[in-house]
């Protein structure tokens, strides 16, 4: 079949996924390589006069008068620096005479089934018969330096991937101040940039902005991805909206340091760039040794946000979640934290698993506080072994005993953390990252560990992979409560330091890599503080993550709005906690936090023993629906009905991947008096199908569905819940 077509005589490179086509070519005698085109699929691929190589400045081996009119203009695929194209450049360097210039120009290239791993990082994957590669090495003949280009594409989702390679063929090493991992030229047209911000207990909200002359863009130089910027930007057209116009979707797969930008330019096109923050990063490459710089995820839809995300849903789900979890279901899990924050014992475990138990939950996991001297937040961490002072017996009994329900045991680690009250801190103090002769910067009064040593590395195994031996324990909640600062490693030279940020996350890769291998039964749940570390790069190890730790109803319709841009449901940690809500004090009905915490890996974080019998009966309920309809919410397509952040409710709805039913879940937030009822209209429906409410028994087709909407209940009180189950009819 194939995915990718050179054509020798045109000098282009096309690349086809189902609805998209991507063109890139090589220009003049000099061979630079132009990107030509990227958008819905077309099938001439001699389309060789959208670069503009035909306009008389833009002939470089023709008009060294006036090279820059050329080199400032051009689309460039992978842009070089410092040599006349004045953009942004996606690599820099400093060599051994201090110069910052590269100018990558084509060597050669090869195209071939299937795609490579990136050495040490997460990335997608896909066999020889779902996708294709081509590799463009570029060369800057100066330096000795190649950089290969990587492009996947995907035969069963609009998706192409991209990473780089950087190789230093000279004697004298190179120091690389910025590697980006994408660079896409276009034309500005009517495009507005979607990017997602937030904070601790408000991820990823949705931000809209007009893009003007100059450079804007989203980072994080936290050291993970971060609760306040995000890894991803889109490109929406002016009339898109969920099912319709031109949306460009471009999406990391790492967990640090990066920089998403865009620049409008004199001559109204767009330079996109994602990658490492260049900010902290410099890399010392010696003779032969090459940098690999993670990989980003790019899709295109001419159907609106609701077709990107529903095209990163299918990829995440089939080719970056490795755990066998992906097709399993996922345990309705209690966790301990909002219901004992540090103050429990076995006995209080035991009760909450007890209680849980008899209401239908898989698993109890427990939070924060089990090990080490650990009564609150200023000591403890890197001591995980078990703190028998609280929990008597110690851990295996408690598994035991939590085992003995018919419930599987889940447990807490925040492995990259050092408290200075503790063990580990007081034998290896130098294991911290920190500045010598600087006070040390606290967050929670706690340090990082230095992730880039092999021995750190280790140590985390041994007592991590030690304790998951000791017990049955069939999941680990992953935190991480801090962002980083106070870079230096007591472990590199002065010339490497700007390798540690980068190298911390290679080092947290690893250790996953190797836990997550020794234990792939194990359901891993990133975390950190809430959703700070939420990125495409850590699902590939854990296939869910904690999404916010604001748990309240009305609150989650926002982040999970935004979190679902990207992000298969499956992967959105979601829990049901006690009114008043701890993070807002707000109260809502406990069927709206179950419709909410469903649309996620659903769990509950509360004693439910403290609940009235009536609520209990609401949350033995909800296990069974969520029982019922997990396969069809974690496996079905995704639909945005309406937004939490415009509207006075939040909707959406799980259409069957072989269309044969249809889950529509949302909340009200406000009910007003002496209104008519409204009609909520649905997405992805066949419009000449028939499909049947199974609680009402109607039956509409699948265009009244859509184009006249579904009859909402009449509301009473705020944040009410609501819910249909439809199903197809096929006789
Ligand atoms: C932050 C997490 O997001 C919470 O769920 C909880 O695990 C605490 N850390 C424990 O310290």
């Amino acid at each position: 079949m194939g995915a990718i077509h050179y054509y020798e005589k045109e000098r282009v490179f096309k690349l086809d996924t189902p609805h998209t086509s991507y063109l890139i070519g090589i220009v003049d005698e000099e061979k630079f390589l132009g990107h030509i085109y990227y958008g819905a699929k077309i099938t001439d691929y001699d389309v060789r006069a959208l670069m503009r190589t035909g306009e008389a400045p833009f002939v470089p081996s023709q008009n060294n008068r006036d090279r820059s009119s050329f080199l400032d203009a051009f689309p460039m695929e992978y842009p070089g620096h410092g040599v006349g194209d004045y953009r942004e450049s996606a690599i820099s360097v400093a060599d051994k005479n201090g110069n910052t210039a590269v100018q990558p120009l084509y060597r050669e290239h090869k195209i071939y089934a299937g795609k490579p791993g990136l050495p040490g990082l997460p990335a997608t994957f896909g066999s020889e018969e779902e996708c294709e590669t081509l590799e463009i090495v570029l060369a800057d003949e100066v330096l000795d330096l190649t950089v290969t280009l990587y492009y996947t594409a995907f035969y069963d989702v609009d998706v192409i991937t991209r990473s780089v390679r950087v190789t230093n063929h000279a004697k004298e090493p190179v120091y690389l101040t910025k590697v980006f991992s994408t660079a896409l030229d276009l034309d500005a047209e009517d495009y507005r940039m979607l990017t997602l911000h937030g904070s601790w207990a408000r991820e990823r909200q949705i931000e809209y902005r007009q893009i003007g002359y100059g450079k804007q863009s989203v980072g994080s130089c936290r050291g993970e991805s971060s609760h306040q910027e995000h890894p991803f930007v889109a490109l929406v057209s002016a009339n898109a909206g969920q099912e319709q116009g031109r949306v460009y979707g471009f999406h990391f797969v790492y967990s640090g340091n990066f920089l998403a930008q865009v620049e409008k330019n004199q001559f109204d096109s767009l330079r996109v760039v994602l990658g490492i923050h260049p900010q902290d990063f410099r890399w010392e490459l010696k003779q032969d040794e090459t940098f690999t710089a993670p990989e980003v995820v790019m899709t295109y839809s001419d159907a609106g946000l609701g077709r990107m995300t529903r095209t990163l849903h299918d990829l995440y789900r089939k080719h970056l979640i490795r755990s066998p979890y992906k097709d399993r279901e996922r345990p309705v899990l209690i966790n301990n934290w909002e219901a004992t924050y540090f103050d429990f014992n076995e006995e209080k475990i035991w009760s909450i698993a007890k209680s849980a138990a008899e209401l239908g939950v898989d698993m109890l996991v427990l939070d924060d506080g089990w090990f080490g001297k650990r009564d609150g937040d200023c000591s403890g961490l890197g001591d995980w072994d078990v703190n028998e002072t609280k929990l008597r017996g110690g851990l295996g009994k408690l598994v035991d005993q939590v085992r003995s329900l018919g419930m599987q045991f889940g447990l807490w680690f925040e492995p990259e953390m050092i408290s200075e009250d503790s063990d580990l801190y007081r034998s290896h103090p130098d294991w911290a990252i920190r500045i010598p002769d600087r006070a040390p910067m606290r967050s929670r009064y706690q340090l990082l560990l230095d992730m880039t040593r092999q021995e750190v590395q280790d140590y985390l195994y041994e007592k991590i992979s030690g304790v998951l031996r000791s017990a049955a324990i069939s999941y680990v909640k992953w935190d991480m409560n801090r962002s980083i600062s106070d870079w230096y490693s007591a472990a590199l030279p002065a010339a490497q330091q700007g390798e540690l940020p980068h190298r911390y996350v290679l080092g947290l890769y690893a250790l996953l890599e190797r836990l997550t291998a020794e234990f792939p039964d194990v359901l891993f749940e990133g975390c950190s503080g809430g959703g700070g570390r939420f990125d495409a790069g850590m699902l590939y190890y854990c296939p869910q993550i904690w999404c916010s730790d604001d748990t309240d109803a009305y609150e989650r319709t926002r982040i999970q709005y935004g979190t679902s841009m990207i992000y298969p449901i499956s992967a959105v940690g979601s829990h049901v906690s006690v009114v008043p809500n701890h993070q807002t004090g707000r109260i809502t009905p406990m069927e709206t936090r179950g419709i909410t915490a469903m649309a996620g890996s659903f769990g509950f974080e509360l004693d439910l023993q403290k609940l009235s019998e009536e609520d209990k009966k609401t949350v033995a309920a909800q296990i069974k629906q969520f029982k019922e309809y997990g396969p069809l919410i974690h496996g079905g397509k995704y639909y945005r009905l309406s937004d939490p952040f415009t509207e006075n409710s939040a909707f959406w709805s799980f259409v069957a991947q072989d269309d044969s039913e249809v889950l529509v879940q949302g909340v009200v937030f406000r009910t007003a008096p002496n209104m008519r009822r409204k009609a909520l209209r649905l997405a992805g429906l066949c419009p000449e199908s028939r499909y049947q409410d199974t609680a009402s028994g109607e039956i509409y087709t699948g265009a009244a569905l859509m184009h006249g909407g579904l009859l909402l209940p009449q509301t009473w009180g705020d944040y009410c819940p609501v819910m249909f189950h439809l199903k197809k009819i096929f006789a």
